[in-house]
């Protein structure tokens, strides 16, 4: 037997190395793990777009690297050291700054500067497929100079720079090149706000200028949100801390509360596991397998700190973006799952969901003589009494004919269909508005009626399901009606 050496093609490995399925967004952040890694205390990302001369730059303060250093780091499988005994290491492959660059754009430059040395190199697409050869471009200072970030780097006492240019991925998919690369940039910014959201207190990144939104996935500082005890799952003698947490219903947050979560939009497909490694959010809004995502379960999340050293056993892939829970840590979390999703459902139902609220429903549901289920409109409700009354007997045959219609064309195949669809989420309408719009309502209906019964008969009102919320707001109501009948 003998051996023969192959260096494999620069123009063929590129196609592969470039397609790992990484986002624009995931890539970033890979890069930004690079800076947290590097003990960085301030992030910047800088961006342009500006047709041929479009940029995205990341400069950090950390470090930084000597020229060496930097040479392997722009290798393919550099030769770091991930031990486990840094608790900012954020890195494994050796694989991450070349690769997430590349899957982006065509070309990108890396200078970094430690003990007033500074050296630059970059990888260019075009270049390499054109020879056909893995020819490193090392670049002099004079090349560097015009370079975006340069200066600003060069103010810093350490730190390096990463320059993506060249953006191929996204001319390739959009005529509208600045609007696809705004909307990039600022999906990143929200990718990173939380994946990294639990470094914000040590770490700047800022965007353009503007530092990056505080966010907590589990409103960990406010009482109104349940955080059970975090405990612990073993791992032959290592540890995986978790906790589960279930958060307020979306009728009662504030609105810090919801830019902390990210908005309320978002909730139900940001529902189940978060899985950090040294504190970096790698996958999110998932059960994992081990629940299906839905409307009740969506207030529950349960963060798993997963130590470095155990990457293996999740089988972390070199995006950091997928891992597999092992079976044998299934087996421990499945009362957590179950105890969270129930929680979550309790607190749901209990504020938010129209179908129970009341002792009166805005729907009755009948069984016919031949065994079918009837859904029909109360008539009996305060506002449609009230309007009978309004529109007098001819008129009021007009609302009946609206009600009916809006039964008999109920989409009850489709509803059937939505329902049970877990990726389809029911929007249940703006609940503050809503229940402003009601408020109105009641006292407008109170209005009409002598002063000495409003009380009594508001009483009886706010049994109806969807009045019933609106108990607390009693006082709000008869005041209103009282200012609808006066200023009548
Ligand atoms: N911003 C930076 N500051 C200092 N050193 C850096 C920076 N970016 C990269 N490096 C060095 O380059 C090496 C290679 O980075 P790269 O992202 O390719 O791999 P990694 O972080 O080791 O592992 P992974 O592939 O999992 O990201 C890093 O280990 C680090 O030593
Ligand atoms: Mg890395």
């Amino acid at each position: 037997m003998s051996l023969i050496q192959k260096t494999p093609s620069a123009k063929k490995m590129l196609v592969g190395l470039r397609s790992m399925g990484y986002s624009f967004s995931t890539a970033l952040a890979d890069i930004v793990d690079n800076s947290i890694a590097a003990h960085a205390s301030k992030i910047w990302i800088d961006s342009e777009p500006q047709d041929k001369n479009t940029y995205l730059y990341i400069l950090d303060n950390g470090t930084g690297m000597n020229r060496d250093k930097l040479i392997d780091a722009l290798s393919f499988g550099s030769d770091s050291d991930h031990d486990g005994s840094d608790f900012l290491d954020l890195g494994r492959f050796g694989l991450g700054l070349n690769t997430a660059s590349l899957s982006q754009c065509k070309r990108f430059y890396v200078i970094t500067k430690q003990q007033n040395e500074i050296n630059g190199g970059y990888w260019d697409v075009d270049e390499l497929e054109n020879s056909d050869d893995w020819m490193l471009n090392i670049l002099s200072l004079d090349e560097m100079e015009w370079l975006p970030g340069f200066k600003k780097l060069l103010e810093l006492e350490t730190g390096t720079l990463v320059i993506w240019k060249k953006f191929d991925k996204i001319l390739s998919t959009t005529s509208k090149f600045e609007t696809s690369f705004r909307s990039r940039v600022a999906e990143a910014k929200k990718h990173c706000e939380l994946v990294f959201h639990r470094f914000y207190d040590e770490i700047e990144i800022r965007f353009n200028d503007a530092r990056i939104h505080r966010r907590d996935p589990f409103l960990t500082s406010f009482d109104n949100a349940q955080h059970r005890t975090e405990e612990y799952l073993k791992y032959g003698n290592q540890k995986i801390n978790y906790q589960a947490h279930i958060l307020p219903h979306t009728s009662s947050l504030t609105n810090e509360q919801k830019d902390l979560i990210g908005g309320v939009e978002t909730m139900r497909s940001e529902q189940g596991f978060y899985l950090y490694r040294n504190r970096r959010l790698i996958i999110w809004g998932n059960w994992l397998h081990m629940n299906s995502r839905s409307e009740f379960f969506k207030l529950a999340r349960i963060r798993v700190d997963i130590p470095t050293t155990l990457d293996f056993v999740w089988n972390l892939d070199v995006k950091k973006t997928s891992a597999v829970i092992p079976d044998s840590l299934r087996d421990q979390l499945w009362a957590v799952v179950e105890d969270a999703s129930k929680t979550s459902t309790r607190t749901y139902r209990f504020k938010g969901e129209k179908e129970y609220s009341g002792k009166v429903k805005v729907w009755n549901r009948t069984k016919t003589r031949e065994g079918e289920i009837k859904y029909e409109i109360n008539d009996s409700l305060p506002l449609i009494v009230y309007l009978k009354d309004k529109l007098g007997e001819e008129d009021s045959v007009l609302l009946d004919s609206l009600l009916k219609q809006i039964v008999d064309y109920l989409p009850k195949n489709q509803l059937n269909v939505d329902i049970n669809d877990t990726d389809v989420k029911l929007a249940n309408g703006e609940e503050q508005d809503d229940l402003d719009q009601l408020v109105d309502q009641l006292a407008l209906v109170l209005s009409g009626l002598p002063p000495i019964a409003r009380a009594t008969i508001c009483d009886k009102y706010l049994q109806y399901e969807n009045y019933v919320l609106l108990k607390e707001r009693r006082e709000e109501i008869l005041k209103k009606a009282d200012e609808y009948a006066t200023n009548r």
